[in-house]
């Protein structure tokens, strides 16, 4: 496929709800860690290091585009960058995940947070377009970034949490100090991704992973919002964004009010009766349980078989799991899902 006919493939076709022969396929975090041949990288340099050196960058990135032969390829990164680039003191220790040295928990944290940054995140234009080279028009790439407050949660528990209690605290008793946090790192986030657009992606996904934790008067004030400011102020042009949450079997009417392209599912609703509250002209991506991929293969094939039974004749469906794989999901099952998958016609 050519660079000009990228817009008939299959990922971008199915994102702007046009009619496709089968769904095509993606699977969130599939540039990682159930891949030996990441191991083989990741063995050799830090996570942030292979984030930050365009070639190893795209080198990750292209590990799924090779081995498993999905229909679109995702920008090797992270959420957190966003937050590193505003004056995060970020690293990443195995087993334990991200952590902030310095989190932001008042006032003057807050303050000192830069907002200017696309200089600090020029990398991941440069990765973009290594990958671009690479990818040379065969297959779609998406770049992305966190939502505001997903980052903002990172940053206020200073890592990941299970509860969330200080960024509740946070909104609860001082709501005025976690708009003007949101509202930084939601104008990061426009720049990163308009930066992103410049350097030559073709899909968008923004990921508010921890919006499950809110409540619904909540997630409108302190998350819904800002996705809204965000996706209004990109250069998108024929650009399509996925809007994901873990939550969204809840809060995909809300989501939709934001106009994304495409709605990203967890694995808690019927894909089709979501599909079917949503407005025309909004596509839909999901949303298998990752769990589902440890199972035995014959379960992993009446699943998917299952989910697409379901969707057939739905234009605007986008294969994936409803969040991201584990990295301990044995690769051959991966590959074999991707296999049946394929094999699929509407
Ligand atoms: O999808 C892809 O393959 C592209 C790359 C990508 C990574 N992280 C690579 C990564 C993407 C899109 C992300 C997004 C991300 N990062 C999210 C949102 C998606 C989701 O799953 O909800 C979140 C919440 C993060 C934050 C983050 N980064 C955590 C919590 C961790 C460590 C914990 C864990 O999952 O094990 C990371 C590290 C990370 N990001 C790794 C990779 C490949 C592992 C790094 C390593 O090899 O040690």
């Amino acid at each position: 496929m050519s660079e000009n006919n990228i817009q008939n493939s299959l990922f971008l076709r199915a994102a702007f709800s046009k009619s496709t022969e089968r769904p095509p396929v993606w699977i969130m975090r599939q540039a990682g860690r159930f891949m030996p041949e990441y191991w083989e990288i990741k063995n050799k340099y830090t996570f942030l290091e292979m984030c930050k050196t365009p070639e190893i960058a795209a080198d990750v990135t292209m590990l799924p585009v090779n081995l498993l032969g999905i229909d679109a390829a995702i920008l090797f990164s992270d959420i957190l960058v966003t937050a590193e680039a505003m004056g995060g003191d970020l690293s990443f220790t195995q087993g334990v995940g991200p952590k902030f040295a310095n989190p932001v928990r008042n006032q003057a944290d807050v303050d000192k947070l830069l907002t200017e940054v696309d200089d600090k995140l020029q990398y991941v234009a440069d990765a973009i377009k290594v990958i671009q080279q690479r990818l040379n028009g065969s297959i779609p790439l998406i770049g992305f970034a966190g939502a505001p407050f997903t980052v903002m949660s990172y940053l206020v528990e200073g890592g990941s949490s299970k509860d969330f209690k200080l960024t509740k605290l946070l909104i609860h008793n001082h709501p005025d100090l976690a708009h003007q946090l949101l509202a930084k790192i939601a104008k990061v986030t426009v720049d990163y991704l308009n930066l992103q657009i410049n350097a030559g992606v073709n899909a968008l996904q923004l990921f508010d992973s921890w919006a499950l934790a809110l409540s619904w008067d909540d997630y409108k004030e302190f998350s819904h919002n800002y996705n809204t400011e965000i996706i209004s102020k990109l250069n998108r042009k024929d650009i399509p964004i996925i809007s994901f949450c873990k939550g969204s079997s809840v809060f995909a009417p809300l989501m939709a009010e934001s106009k994304p392209d495409v709605i990203s599912v967890d694995w808690n609703a019927d894909l089709l009766d979501i599909k079917k509250v949503l407005p025309a002209g909004i596509a839909i991506q999901g949303n298998l349980d990752p769990h589902i991929l440890y199972a035995d293969k014959k379960v992993i094939k009446e699943r998917i078989h299952r989910l697409f039974e379901r969707m057939r004749g739905e234009d605007g469906f986008i294969f994936n799991l409803g969040h991201g794989i584990m990295p301990d999901i044995p690769f051959d099952h991966v590959k074999y899902a991707v296999e049946l998958i394929k094999e699929f016609r509407y």
